[in-house]
């Protein structure tokens, strides 16, 4: 058997792209699965797939930022197989602006999908699991947007900053009560990233390093038994490659000996917090720049 033996698998936005990738591989490593998805017929496909190759999972057709159908996921999980071992929070949406341009609609819808989407699962999964008792795995899906920055992304970054601080934070809260929680920075060819992906070919018989599906194995991994020390901790992964981040550190201080700094002295001193801390004040690297949409030159 699977890495994932009579476990019982929640991810949300399953019926396309990486989330799809995790639900499959999930059923492979022995899971029973909890297909979620707004789109009904994406979702009932990727159930009967699961089905078809043997292995077992249901749909939940929902809304997973919504109060109702947080709550009716979870509650099919626990109806169809009588347990809940991990949750994958994946589902998520774009509506890239620059933030001049950017609606409050716009803001809103992404911030609602990805943070709301997150917590509300999250919250009712971590009440099931400080009742029972059981521990359980939490996966949270972050983005590259929101730990370095992408520009047009100032909605899906701040979400995606959010999500990776709110990991930290359960992963803290629910160590008691025997919960990991951790996020993940993916990339891959997706419907939401066709545009940057999409164009890259692969020969035949070659490793094709932004498929989808390259994500999966990280993602059952930290939804296992093995992965029970393993929490408040932010992986990127794409291809062949598995990452760790760093979280937000202090490089550099100055201090004013005691007394509160007058603003023309902070002027004068704020050189030295850039002194021998590899942070510059500006865009510092080829790919910063890119990230900064600036020319080279
Ligand atoms: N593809 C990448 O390179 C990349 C990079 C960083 C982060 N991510 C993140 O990975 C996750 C999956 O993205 P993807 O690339 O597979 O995109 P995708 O568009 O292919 O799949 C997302 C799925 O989520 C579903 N969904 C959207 N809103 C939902 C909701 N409120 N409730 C339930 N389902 C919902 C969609 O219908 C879709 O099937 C997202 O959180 C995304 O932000 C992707």
């Amino acid at each position: 058997m699977g890495i994932l033996a009579d476990a019982v698998v929640v991810v949300t936005g399953a019926g396309r792209g990486i989330g799809r990738g995790e639900a499959i591989e999930a059923a492979r490593q022995g899971a029973r699965v909890v297909v979620n998805e707004v789109d009904a017929g994406a979702g009932r496909a990727v159930v009967e797939e699961i089905v078809a190759a043997g292995g077992q999972a249901v749909g939940h057709v929902g809304d997973c930022s919504e109060v109702e159908h947080a709550e009716s996921l979870i509650a099919t999980a626990l109806e169809a197989f009588g347990r809940l071992d991990a949750l994958v929070n994946n589902a998520g949406i774009l509506r890239d602006r620059t933030v001049v341009k950017m609606s409050p609609d716009e803001w809103d819808a992404v911030i609602k999908v990805h943070l709301r989407g997150h917590f509300l699962p999250t919250h009712v999964a971590c009440a099931h699991w400080k009742e029972t008792g059981t521990g359980g795995r939490i996966v949270c899906t972050s983005s590259t947007s929101g730990l370095l920055g992408n520009f047009g992304q100032a909605n899906y970054g701040a979400a995606k900053a959010g999500i990776a601080a709110f990991a930290t934070i359960t992963a803290m809260e629910m160590a008691r009560y025997g919960v990991t929680c951790n996020a993940i920075a993916p990339s891959a060819r997706t419907r939401m990233t066709i545009g940057a992906f999409g164009e890259m070919v692969v020969a035949e018989g070659e490793f094709d390093f932004w498929d989808p599906d390259n994500v999966a194995p990280l993602v059952a991994f930290l939804c296992s038994a093995q992965a029970g020390a393993i929490s408040g901790k932010v992986f990127g992964v794409q291809g062949d490659s598995v990452e760790i981040y760093q979280p937000w550190t202090s490089v550099g201080e100055i201090t004013n000996g005691g007394r509160r700094f007058e603003p023309e002295q902070i002027a004068a001193r704020v050189g030295e917090l850039w002194e021998g801390t590899g942070v510059h004040p500006q865009v510092e690297n080829m790919m910063a720049r890119m990230r900064y949409r600036l020319d080279a030159d």
